[in-house]
C-alpha cells in the first residue's frame, strides 16, 4: 500500500519535473525568438538613426516652380491670397467679401470691365489696384477669382 503510494508519487513528481522542464523550454525558446525578432526588426531604425546622424547640417531643397508663378503671370488666387485677401476676408472698411454674394451682386452688374476699371483706378477705402503690383490681367484673374465665388461666372482673362 504504502509502496505503491510512494510510487505514484514518485512518478507525479517525475510528471511535473517534466512538465516544468518542458515549460521552461518553450519559454526559453519564446524568449529567444522574441530577442532575436526585436533585434531584426531594430536594425532598419538603427540604420536611420545612424544615417540621420552623418547627414548634412544643411539640406537646401529646391522647390518645383508651379506654372503660372512668375511675377506678371500668377493666378487670380495668388493675387487674391496676396493683396486682396487683407480687406475681402473679413470684410474691412465694407469691402465686399468673398463669396458674400448680396454684397457683390450690385457690383457683378459692372460686369468684369467696369470692375477691373473701378480696382485699377480705386473705389473709396478700396486703394487703386487694392495696393498690389498686380498687372491688369493679374488684377482681372484676382477679379474674377473673387466675384466667381460670389455668385459670378466670369471668364478669365487670358494671359497677355
Ligand atoms: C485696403 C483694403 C482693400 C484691399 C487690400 C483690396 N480691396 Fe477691393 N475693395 C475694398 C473696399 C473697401 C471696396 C468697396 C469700395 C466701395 O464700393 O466703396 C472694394 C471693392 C472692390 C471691388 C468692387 C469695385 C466696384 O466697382 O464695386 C473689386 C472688384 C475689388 N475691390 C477688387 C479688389 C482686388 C482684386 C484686390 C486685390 C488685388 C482688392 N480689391 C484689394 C477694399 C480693399
Amino acid at each position: 500500500m504504502s509502496a505503491t503510494t510512494d510510487s505514484e508519487f514518485s512518478i507525479q513528481k517525475i510528471m511535473s519535473w517534466g512538465l516544468l522542464i518542458a515549460l521552461g523550454g518553450v519559454a526559453t525558446v519564446l524568449a529567444l525568438v522574441s530577442i532575436a525578432s526585436a533585434a531584426k526588426g531594430s536594425k532598419p531604425i538603427d540604420e536611420e538613426a545612424s544615417n540621420s546622424r552623418i547627414a548634412p547640417v544643411a539640406r537646401v531643397e529646391m522647390a518645383a516652380p508651379s506654372a503660372g508663378a512668375a511675377a506678371g503671370n500668377r493666378s487670380g488666387e495668388q493675387i487674391y491670397k496676396a493683396a486682396c485677401t487683407a480687406c475681402h476676408e473679413a470684410g474691412v472698411a465694407n469691402a465686399p467679401k468673398l463669396g458674400d454674394k448680396a454684397a457683390w451682386a450690385p457690383r457683378l452688374a459692372l460686369g468684369l470691365d467696369g470692375l477691373l476699371k473701378s480696382a485699377i483706378a480705386g473705389k473709396n477705402a478700396m486703394p487703386p489696384k487694392g495696393a498690389s503690383d498686380a498687372n491688369d490681367t493679374e488684377l482681372a484673374r484676382a477679379i474674377v477669382y473673387m466675384a466667381n465665388k460670389s455668385g459670378a461666372s466670369f471668364k478669365e482673362p487670358a494671359a497677355k
